[in-house]
C-alpha cells in the first residue's frame, strides 16, 4: 500500500513505542519520514528497520525543549525535501502520577517544555510552510489525560489538556488555508513511556516514576477491553488522520483506549 508515496512527515519522538510504530507504518505506505529526537541509539535503529523494510527515513536529533533545534528539524526537512506534508508532535514525557503538592516547579517546567510548548514551536515553524502549499497536515498527540484528570499528575494532565485546546484553536485558524489540525488521545498503551520519562527528565524525574498501572491488575477494573493498547493500533489512527482519507476532519480530538472513558 503506497498512499502517502512522495509525501514527506516530520514526526517528533519516533524513536520509541507509539512514535516507532507510526515512523514504520508511515514508511510502508510510502512517505519519507523524518524523526526528531533525543534518543539517539533509539533514532539510529529505527531508520535502520525503516530501511530494512524498504522504506526511508532520517533521524535529526532535536530536543524539542530548545528552540534552535526545532528550527534545525523544520529548515532540515524542507531544505532536504522542499516540503512538509504532515507534521506529528509526538515527543512527551511524563510526571510519574505524583499530585500537586509533589509537584516541583522545575518538574512542571519540563513536562509544560516538553508536551505543550514543544508542539507550539515546531506548528509555528512548520504552518508557513503548509499555507504556501495550500495544504498540510498536523496531528498532536494527547491523551485521556487530556480530556479527564483521572490518569495522571497534573503537570501532564495540564500539558495534554493545553495541547487539545492549542489544536482547536490554530485547526479553527487555518482549516479554510487546506490545513487540518487534530489531536489523538491514546489510553494506557504498552510503551516505555515511565521509563523513558524518568531517563530524560534526569533530575525532575519524581520518584514515583515508576507508578500506577506497572502492576496490570487494575486494568480489568478501569478498562473495558481488559489489556492495554498496542502501539501500532494508535498508529493506524494517526496514519488515517494524515492521509487524504481525512478530508474533512479538522479541530477533533480522537479517544483510543479500549472503552476507558466510556465508564
Ligand atoms: N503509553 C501510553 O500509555 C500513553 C497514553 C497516552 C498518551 N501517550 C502519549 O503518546 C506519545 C508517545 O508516548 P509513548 O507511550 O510512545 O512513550 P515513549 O517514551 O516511548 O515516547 C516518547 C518519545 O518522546 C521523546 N522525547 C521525550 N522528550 C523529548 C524532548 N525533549 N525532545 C524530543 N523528543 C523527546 C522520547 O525520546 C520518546 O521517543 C506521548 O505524547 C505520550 O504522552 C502515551
Amino acid at each position: 500500500m503506497a498512499e502517502l508515496k512522495g509525501r514527506v512527515i516530520v514526526i517528533t519522538g519516533g524513536e520509541t513505542g507509539i512514535g516507532r510504530s507510526t515512523v514504520e507504518l508511515l514508511a510502508a505506505r510510502g512517505a519519507h519520514i523524518v524523526i526528531g529526537g533525543v534518543l539517539d541509539d533509539e533514532g539510529a535503529a529505527t531508520v535502520e528497520a525503516v530501511k530494512r523494510q524498504g522504506g526511508s527515513a532520517e533521524y535529526i536529533r532535536t530536543d524539542v525543549r530548545f528552540l534552535d533545534q526545532v528550527d534545525n528539524l523544520v529548515e532540515g526537512a524542507v531544505s532536504r525535501h522542499s516540503k512538509i506534508d504532515a507534521l506529528i508532535n509526538n515527543a512527551a514525557v511524563f510526571d510519574g502520577f505524583v499530585n500537586v503538592l509533589e509537584t516541583t516547579d522545575g518538574l512542571w517546567e519540563q513536562i509544560m517544555n516538553v508536551n505543550l510548548r514543544g508542539p507550539f514551536w515546531t506548528c509555528r515553524a512548520v504552518i508557513p510552510h503548509m499555507l504556501k502549499a495550500g495544504s498540510g497536515k498536523i496531528v498532536n498527540i494527547s491523551s485521556i489525560g487530556g480530556i479527564a484528570g483521572y490518569a495522571d499528575g497534573p503537570a501532564y494532565t495540564a500539558s495534554k489538556h493545553g495541547l487539545i485546546g492549542f489544536t482547536k484553536q490554530i485547526a479553527c485558524e487555518y482549516a479554510s488555508q487546506g490545513i487540518a489540525i487534530n489531536a489523538v488521545c491514546p489510553g494506557a498503551i504498552e510503551t516505555n513511556v515511565r521509563g523513558n520519562s524518568a531517563k530524560l527528565l534526569g533530575d525532575h524525574a519524581p520518584a514515583k516514576m515508576g507508578g500506577a498501572g506497572s502492576d496490570n491488575s487494575w486494568l480489568a477494573r478501569v478498562v473495558p477491553a481488559n489489556r492495554k493498547g498496542k502501539p501500532e493500533e494508535i498508529a493506524e489512527l494517526i496514519a488515517f488522520l494524515v492521509s487524504d482519507k481525512a478530508s474533512y476532519i479538522n479541530g477533533q480530538s480522537f479517544v483510543i483506549d479500549g472503552g476507558w472513558t466510556a465508564k
